[in-house]
């Protein structure tokens, strides 16, 4: 049985979705009031429970053998990063380890291994990582770029306005990875040795600059981008004003303000690493937006 949290996800529900094309019973952890009734029609068992609890952590875990941690207090979540990224983490490692889990698959993120200290989130995620390879548990840690799914709904409203709103540096460079490619990866690495006590940074198979995005925009669209570029003090002034009236909103702003300010890209030979472990070709941003597209 597989545990699989932030099952309704951007991630997550793909996950569920390529372990029930594989036959694999799998437990999706939700929220009540999560998006979940697909999951269920797929065949996933649906536990309903709060990752803020630590008791609910507990119950999912039970008779689990493997789990994939795929939740993050992003979209549509209330929760902040300590509480989420880092507390709900902390306390599925140690459920993990008393129910006896043979392998436990962490989404952590690129760059996160960096530093930085204006993001909440990225130090959370390394917090956790450090953790997990103290647990004595079997661990794969993926550290994925930004996904490809991001982009579909600012695709959809390119497609309506042409127009593209980009922050900051233009030249910024991401290596923005396949959300189906990452799915697929989060599964295998359970079954797959060479996976086994790991980190594998994750993207696609292309160094992209910022700039290039209303590029293929353009393309797939066939319509020419009106980039709106804003530099990155206007976000900055924003962020602060934001601040005088909610400062709890302006700290959980330092992990957008950390992705518009670096850069978040895969050499060469990460990408090399990861096909030849996981015998996958990575797909381009491109390929996966006219897939989804259908253009
Ligand atoms: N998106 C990216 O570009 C990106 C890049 C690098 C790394 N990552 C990491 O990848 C992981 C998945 O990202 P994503 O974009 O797929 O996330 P997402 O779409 O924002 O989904 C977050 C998930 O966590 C669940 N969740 C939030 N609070 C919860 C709570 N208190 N109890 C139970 N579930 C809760 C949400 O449930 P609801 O449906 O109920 O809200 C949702 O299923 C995260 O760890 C993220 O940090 C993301």
């Amino acid at each position: 049985m597989f545990l699989v949290t932030g099952a309704t996800g951007g991630l997550g529900r793909k996950i569920v979705h390529t372990l029930c094309e594989q036959e694999k019973t799998v437990r999706a952890f939700v929220r009540l009031t999560s998006r979940y009734a697909e999951l269920e029609h797929r065949g996933a068992e649906i536990f309903i429970g709060d990752l803020r609890q630590e008791r609910d952590i507990q119950k999912a875990c039970q008779g689990v053998q493997y789990v994939i941690s795929a939740h993050g207090a992003t979209g549509s979540s209330d929760g902040d990063a300590q509480t989420l990224d880092y507390r709900a983490n902390i306390d599925l490692i140690d459920a993990a380890k008393a129910n006896g889990v043979q392998h436990f698959v962490f989404i952590s993120v690129l760059g996160g291994d960096r530093g930085y200290e204006d993001s909440p989130t990225f130090k959370a995620k390394f917090a956790v990582e450090r953790y997990l390879q103290n647990s004595g548990l079997s661990y794969t840690i993926l550290r994925p770029s930004g996904f490809s799914s991001n982009l579909l709904p600012l695709a959809e409203q390119f497609s309506n306005t042409g127009i593209y709103l980009l922050i900051g540096d233009p030249h910024n460079r991401s290596s923005i990875v396949s959300t189906d490619d990452l799915a697929r990866i989060s599964v295998d690495a359970v079954f797959n040795e060479a996976a086994h006590n790991q980190i594998f940074a994750v993207g696609g198979p292309e160094i992209l600059k910022r700039s290039d995005i209303p590029a293929i925009f353009g393309r797939i669209f066939d319509r020419d981008p009106i980039v709106v570029n804003p530099p990155l003090f206007l976000f900055d002034s924003v962020r602060t004003a934001v601040g005088i009236v909610n400062s709890r909103t302006q700290k959980a702003l330092g992990t957008l303000r950390t992705l518009l300010a670096n850069e978040f890209f895969c050499t060469s030979k990460e990408i090399e690493r990861l096909e030849s472990t996981f015998h996958i070709k990575m797909e381009s941003l491109e390929t996966f937006l006219r897939r989804y597209l259908s253009v």
